[in-house]
């Protein structure tokens, strides 16, 4: 990868570059993630450069609203009083996590905390300064009407309502390396992640946030990532794609 860069600084065209690096991105997971410091110089503005953003407010609404409707109250009825954590692993640009705010105000939660985890710097910062465009195109398509009084628009912005804001935080992290502490989290979200491994890569991903999952939380994954039977996690079922439970400690 070392080499390729070397070659393409050889461009003066930044589309020219850009174009490169963007069609290079496979070879990163050929990579051992955890051969660099992640803040090694070179190496985290190569993480900068060649990691895909692609997110935005209620992605894949259905999902959300199955994990809404179908595990969230279980989960509170679990945590017994003690704040719920919800993590987005590999949260881009932030949208995940501020949509896991909005899930968890409107969800019924009397306290809870969402943290956002990702490699790149620059998402991270819009992460954290939570001010987004409204499009076009639409970037509130997917969130539903009544989750609208929870977001902030201002002009041709908007973000998360101000309550909301306190219990979000973001922290920059590789999901390949310890990180979430052993059974702390009530779901995790890892969606449009893992594509973007190789198979052992996914796997050691997954061993880490079922570790990190309280028995009885949920894991939230895209619709073609399938977790290996060793993981021992039970798909919600019904007509939730994509949300599975971590076995709890009675089976
Ligand atoms: C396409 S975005 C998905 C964002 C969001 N989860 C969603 O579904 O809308 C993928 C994100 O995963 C992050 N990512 C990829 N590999 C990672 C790793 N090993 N550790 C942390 N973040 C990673 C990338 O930086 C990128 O921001």
């Amino acid at each position: 990868m070392l080499e390729v860069l070397r070659d393409l600084a050889g461009f003066a065209d930044t589309e020219v570059l850009r174009g490169r690096l963007l069609r290079a991105r496979h070879l990163l997971a050929r990579l051992e993630m955890t051969r660099y410091g992640l803040d090694e110089p070179g190496w985290a503005a190569l993480l900068d450069a060649v990691t895909v953003q692609e997110t935005r407010m209620f992605r894949a609404a259905p999902q959300l609203e199955a994990f809404r409707a179908r595990a969230l109250p279980g989960l509170i009825k679990r945590a017994q009083g003690r704040p719920l954590s919800l993590v987005s692993a590999g949260c881009a640009t932030g949208e995940e996590a501020w949509t896991l705010a909005v899930i968890a105000a409107s969800g019924g939660a009397a306290a809870w905390r969402v943290l956002g985890l990702d490699l790149c710097r620059p998402a991270l910062e819009v992460a954290a300064r939570a001010r987004y465009r409204l499009g076009p195109p639409d970037a509130l398509r997917e969130v539903p009407p009544a989750d609208r009084a929870l977001l902030a628009i201002e002009g041709d912005c908007f973000g998360p309502a101000a309550a909301l804001r306190p219990r979000v935080a973001f922290r920059r992290a590789n999901l390949l390396e310890p990180g979430l502490e052993t059974a702390s989290a009530d779901a995790i979200l890892c969606r449009n992640v893992l594509i973007y491994l190789t198979p052992e890569g996914r796997l050691a991903v997954l061993r880490r946030l079922v570790a990190a999952l309280r028995p009885g939380g949920a894991l939230l994954l895209g619709p073609t990532d399938s977790p290996p039977a060793e993981l021992r996690l039970k798909p919600l079922g019904g007509d939730a794609v994509g949300i599975w439970r971590r076995e709890d400690d009675n089976g």
